[in-house]
């Protein structure tokens, strides 16, 4: 049996809910999942990472002080990680540090998005190298950084028999659609963007009722509440109408864009009526409009395929039976029957492209991000 190549990917989400760790062997024809590991953050941890999503006081002191403390608890995971599986620091060749996105402006003139989680301090604290700030060189060259999960996707999940469409609900929900190896010559070709609202939406008007609701989670656990409430057409109608959901591709989209501000403009454009408004409808509609705006994009992208659905949304019942009904045409799976876990995918998209990094290999889809050419992402800290 070859060698092990074992690389850690690490994920912290825009959900800002904890870090997701996949150890990825690399010495077979297709990664291979080892393991997992997730570590919650605490209250006050999340409360400094969401603070810090759009414009306040103060913004370089917390931001660069949080930098570096993401990376001691980074460390800290990853140190309980290899410890759990009975390896030491000279057993992985590198860790993919996707990082914390605190702010995603990728459609401005001086486009920019931030990732914080310091390589460097990492790299010194785990005696491992680290491979991060993947998503600086896409968009040095015109793309839009994100997402990159596409280009991993399309590595292993890719089927020969039929059209592929992976779906991660996570903050915000991103598709893949990898067309069957059979059909490239029909002038198929990747495709890959945010569609729009995943949990972060649901997660902050379900935080700002926990009077109504009682609960104390950061999320509305399996999508209880949200299955108390009634979609309220009109809500659902404007918010589809918002500008995103029909912008051209390449786009991403994130927490700065689909907040809470954004979510009150459209309340108060149903105005008066809004005061009367019940919250749980509030959270059923939302609900609706990820699964519609997942859906529908699928449904113009491919009459036919196969689903594969992952990240944190895929837990919230509710959502998924307002996926069903609205994909019930198609075949739908968890990426569990594809060999991986659902809670996984992301961190191990971000093992495969330190792996990337280091062989060399091109690792963005400009056909997703729109940059003008591929290249091989990231940059390596050494300890
Ligand atoms: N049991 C559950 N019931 C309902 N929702 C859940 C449950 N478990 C997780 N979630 C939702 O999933 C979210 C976390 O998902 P995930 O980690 O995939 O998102 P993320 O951190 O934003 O990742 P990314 O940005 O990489 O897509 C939580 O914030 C919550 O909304
Ligand atoms: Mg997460």
């Amino acid at each position: 049996m070859a060698t092990a190549q074992l690389y850690i990917g690490l994920m912290s989400g825009t959900s800002a809910d904890g870090i997701d760790l996949a150890l990825v062997d690399f010495s077979a024809n297709k990664p291979t999942l080892v393991s997992s590991y997730y570590q919650a953050y605490d209250e006050e941890t999340h409360q400094k990472i969401t603070s810090l999503y759009n414009p306040t006081d103060n913004e370089i002191d917390r931001a660069f002080n949080l930098d570096k403390e993401l990376a001691h608890l980074f460390a800290q995971a990853i140190k309980q990680f290899l410890q759990q599986q009975d390896l030491s620091a000279s057993d992985i060749i590198a860790i993919g540090n996707h990082g914390q996105t605190i702010r995603h402006r990728p459609s401005q003139k001086n486009a920019f998005t931030v990732q914080i989680g310091c390589c460097q301090t990492l790299a010194c604290l785990t005696n491992i190298n680290v491979i991060g700030l993947f998503r600086q060189k896409d968009i040095a060259l015109g793309g839009q950084g994100a997402p990159l999960v596409p280009a991993f996707h399309q590595e292993i999940f890719s089927d020969d028999g039929h059209d592929v469409f992976i779906v991660n609900i996570g903050g915000i929900a991103n598709i893949s659609y990898l067309p069957s190896l059979n059909s490239h010559n029909q002038g198929k070709t990747l495709i890959g963007y945010d569609t729009g609202t995943g949990n972060a939406l649901l997660d902050d008007w379900f935080v700002s009722h926990q009077a109504l609701h009682g609960s104390t989670n950061h999320y509305d656990k399996n999508g209880d509440w949200a299955a108390t409430g009634n979609v309220i057409p009109a809500l659902l109608t404007l918010l589809l109408s918002d500008k995103y959901f029909t912008l051209p591709t390449p786009k991403s989209s994130g927490r700065e864009y689909f907040n809470i501000t954004w979510l009150q403009h459209y309340l108060d454009k149903l105005a008066p009526s809004n005061s009367v408004l019940s919250p749980a409808d509030v959270q059923a509609t939302l609900v609706k409009l990820s699964a519609l705006t997942i859906a529908n994009e699928i449904k113009s992208i491919a009459k036919t395929a196969k689903i594969y659905l992952c990240g944190g949304g895929v837990h919230n019942k509710t959502l998924k039976g307002e996926l069903n009904q609205a994909l019930s045409n198609y075949e739908i799976f968890l990426t569990n029957q594809k060999g991986i876990d659902t809670d996984n995918v992301e961190a191990m998209a971000f093992a495969w492209l330190a792996y990337a990094y280091n062989k060399k290999i091109f690792s963005n889809s400009p056909v997703v991000t729109g940059a003008s050419k591929k290249t091989t992402l990231g940059c390596i800290f050494y300890p």
